[in-house]
């Protein structure tokens, strides 16, 4: 299985980057995780741009999504939402032709300083995802508060957290399975 992932902060010292790196530890044996592109290389949202043509930065995410058989989401909550850059990158992502974020099992998870982990930007994320009709896993959620005291130098070194996320990402191993049953039946 490959699985894609997509940060929403863009700084070096990025919490959620730090989260996301530790994936490729996690996950299941077999799984191959392969960090996105920064959502900084996409320009901001402009008809007129698409009209001329998909940014490079657009076509390459979303050709890996769509060729990725799931996609994590690994953001900061800013303002009790999504982070503008990562909402942006969801606009582009939006409007390619092939749709890669439509029926693609999608994980979220969030860090924050704060007691609630991202928990806010979470749900605004996942509504934004029904637009655009991406197949979310509801549970186990993954919000980590704190997160500074969990992450060290950029490396995850909580092991209560690492063990956490871990029981997040065998479930999802199995919902990324599903809907490919499903379809071998159809
Ligand atoms: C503009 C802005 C708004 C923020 N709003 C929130 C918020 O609503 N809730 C929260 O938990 N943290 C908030 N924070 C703090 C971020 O969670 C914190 O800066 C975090 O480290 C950012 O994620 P990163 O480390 O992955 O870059 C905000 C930070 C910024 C810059």
């Amino acid at each position: 299985m490959n699985c894609v992932v997509l940060v929403g902060s863009v700084r070096k010292a990025s919490l959620n980057a730090a989260l996301a790196r530790a994936l490729a530890d996690l996950a299941p044996e077999g799984v191959g995780i392969e960090i996105l592109p920064s959502v900084a290389l996409m320009p901001i949202y402009d008809g007129d741009i698409e009209e001329a043509g998909f940014p490079e930065a657009v076509s390459d995410v979303g050709a890996r999504i769509k060729a990725a058989d799931a996609l994590v989401i690994v953001t900061p909550e800013y303002n009790y939402s999504v982070p503008g850059g990562l909402k942006n990158a969801l606009d582009w992502l939006s409007r390619l032709k092939d749709r890669p974020l439509k029926g693609k099992p999608t994980l979220i998870q969030s860090a924050s300083p704060g007691a609630m982990g991202g928990a806010r930007a979470q749900y605004h994320l996942r509504q934004v995802l029904v637009g655009i009709d991406a197949l979310v896993m509801n549970v186990p959620e993954v919000m980590v508060a704190q997160a500074h005291t969990k992450i060290t130098d950029g490396v995850l070194t909580d092991q209560a957290t690492r063990d956490f996320i871990a029981r997040q990402l065998a479930p999802f191993l199995a919902f990324v399975r599903k809907p490919k049953a499903a379809e071998a039946i159809a």
